[in-house]
């Protein structure tokens, strides 16, 4: 191969910034999209025409060009979430919650099966984050902040995704490749994402080796071990050291020690903040064992950096061998070399996308992750024959129980772009005929429905006297990464966040996890409910744990949803005893005057689980 040829291997646009022509004259290597990035209508048949282009150009050989398949990767990390009408399962916090490996394996293995209807190959997930601090914006993107539940589930997501049987250690010669219906995983983000200190996004993670290696590093040993071949490095820092520099963690580390065989990618433009000069930083993240670059828009200007520093002397010919070694390796060992092009495979645009069978799945998955946190009086479960009021911001909005990562990157509110499946309302109203929604007809005519006030409040003249129960879906609105922290305002480095150029200036979720304060609606709600007589289970949708202490002592009954995605008539399920609960905290409940141990979790007869 050429300097060229192999430095393109390298290389990773955006869709939006890359032509399947530019594909094949700077031979690129993969292809990504960032979240939200879809092509035409979004829908399963545009994303194959989309990887059919990208497919074909790479494809092409002559004298200057070397067939070698593109490589696509998207972030379907709760399900093939981007793509319209996909099923779309609970966030990972959810997941750890639910504590079924089993269950874990199943959503990896419908994941692919969705993410090829797109035909796609890759997806950047799973995360193995350990978030400690509920402040950071990707809590919900973390199973657990207890590293043996991440570890537990690595495997099994990683074996669910792939599709592959088990694999030594992710050393040379060690994989197996791709079952008939898998895609590839990227364990993410190495390492320490979720001990960033204050739990900012993209921060600065301090602890010693020992912590790093007990708390971060372990749950990705049974990742590797059940075959995953890529690895994503996190935009944070260790002790003040960047990730996308470490030599220690990425070459001595996970390639050394850890013997792991497939190739690592960088985040989203994570070379840029490493140093004035562009050169040196990409020389620093190449030497470090970065082997592919995810640089979405300015991916010409990086061939032309890596490429004079390779001509330099600053990066060794040696170096970019073993990277295009490592990423050629992936590609042939998942047989993609085999696969053909994306029209004519199995399961491109499949029946199956969005199925009721896929749906049941995620379905089930919202039903293990609920945790009850007070059931007084016996308030749960309902009876389906009782006067319900479902009311609340979250009641009946799909998009917000999906949260991030969702159709955009930050996810949608309201329910016509979450395709299929059923809000809590939709849930609660199929079996119970007596469930009236609030602010959408009926007797409790609630005033201001807006897209963000949404259903709820108490400004309407109801008659309380009509209902024996209400059930109040409360909580936060979707977000994704920097922008769900709670923190000060900070300065934001352009590039560095898919937010839009020119912008400035990242705007934090709040400065508070209290509840009341951020979204004070949800407790006049409640308040106002309750204060009429009317027993109150509030739902909580929320990334994290929150302080709900007046929520809490004002409801009767208490459920954590987290964000269960497009199954919301999974909570109907277990409001009404069809199910029990079985759901236990997988992040301990700080921060207010009450609180909830890791593990926490009622059962409807009153006991702990
Ligand atoms: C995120 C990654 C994601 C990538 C591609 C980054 O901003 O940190 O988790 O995989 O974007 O969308």
């Amino acid at each position: 191969m050429t300097l060229d040829q192999k430095i393109g291997q390298m290389t990773q646009p955006e869709r939006m910034h890359v032509s399947p022509s530019e594909v094949k004259r700077y031979h690129i290597g993969s292809v990504l999209s960032g979240g939200g990035s879809c092509p035409g209508d979004n829908r399963p048949v545009d994303w194959v025409a989309m990887n059919d282009a990208y497919w074909s150009a790479s494809m092409e050989e002559d004298d200057d060009h070397l067939a070698i398949p593109v490589l696509y990767g998207v972030d379907a990390i709760h399900g093939n979430a981007n793509v319209l009408g996909a099923t779309i399962f609970p966030h990972n916090i959810g997941l750890g919650a639910a504590g079924d490996p089993e269950l874990i394996e199943r959503i990896g293995r419908i994941t692919a099966r969705e993410v090829r209807a797109a035909g796609v190959d890759w997806t950047f997930a799973p995360t193995l984050a350990v978030a400690q601090d509920p402040r950071w914006g990707r809590t919900y993107e973390s199973y657990s902040e207890d590293p043996g539940v991440v570890g537990e589930y690595a495997g099994r997501i990683v074996r669910g995704l792939q599709g592959g049987g088990v694999v030594g250690a992710g050393g040379v010669g060690d994989f197996v490749g791709l079952g008939p219906e898998g895609i590839l995983a990227c364990a993410k983000h190495w390492v320490g994402d979720g001990g960033t200190r204050d739990g900012v996004d993209q921060g600065d993670t301090v602890v010693d080796e020992e912590e790093l290696r007990r708390v971060h590093i372990a749950p990705y040993v049974p990742a590797l071990e059940a075959g995953a071949m890529t690895v994503m490095v996190s935009l944070s820092s260790w002790n003040g050291e960047k990730c996308h520099a470490h030599r220690y963690l990425i070459q001595d580390v996970l390639k050394g020690e850890m013997g792991f065989g497939g190739f690592v990618v960088s985040d989203w433009n994570g070379l840029d903040p490493l140093a004035e000069d562009y050169g040196d930083a990409v020389a620093m993240a190449v030497n470090a064992g970065i082997d592919m670059v995810m640089v979405p828009e300015a991916w010409k200007a990086f061939i032309a950096a890596l490429r004079e520093r390779v001509e330099r002397g600053d990066v060794p010919v040696e170096r970019i061998d073993d990277a295009v070694e490592r990423i050629l390796r992936v590609k042939f060992v998942s047989g993609l070399f085999e696969r053909g092009r994306p029209w004519g495979r199995r399961g491109a645009n499949g029946s199956s996308f969005g199925s009721r069978e896929h749906r049941e799945v995620a379905r089930e998955a919202v039903r293990k992750s609920l945790v009850l946190l007070k059931n007084e009086g016996g308030v749960l479960p309902l009876d389906k024959g009782a006067r319900i009021l479902v009311t609340g911001r979250g009641a009946h909005d799909r998009g917000r129980l999906c949260g991030g990562f969702t159709v955009e990157w930050q996810g949608v509110l309201g329910n016509d772009r979450i395709e299929g499946g059923t809000s809590v309302w939709e849930g609660i109203e199929a079996v119970a005929p007596g469930a009236v929604l609030g602010g959408v007809g009926g007797s409790w005519d609630v005033e201001g429905v807006g897209e963000e006030e949404g259903v709820g409040g108490t400004q309407g003249e109801g008659e309380e006297g009509d209902f024996d129960v209400a059930v109040v879906v409360i909580g936060e609105r979707p977000y994704a990464e920097g922008l769900g922290d709670i923190r000060e305002e900070s300065p934001v480095r352009p590039g560095t966040n898919h937010l839009p150029a020119g912008a400035g200036v990242l705007k934090p979720y709040g400065d508070t996890l209290e509840l009341a304060a951020l979204h004070p609606e949800d407790l006049a709600t409640i308040r106002g409910l309750s204060g009429r007589g009317i027993p109150v289970v509030a739902v909580l949708v929320s990334g994290r744990p929150l302080v709900v202490d007046e929520e809490l002592a004002a409801s009767a009954g208490f459920v954590v949803a987290w964000l269960p995605g497009s199954e919301g008539g999974g909570v109907a399920d277990v409001l009404f005893g069809d199910f029990d609960f079985v759901g236990r905290l997988g992040m301990g409940w700080v921060g207010g005057e009450v609180l909830f141990p890791w593990g926490y979790g009622l059962r409807l007869l009153g006991s702990e689980v």
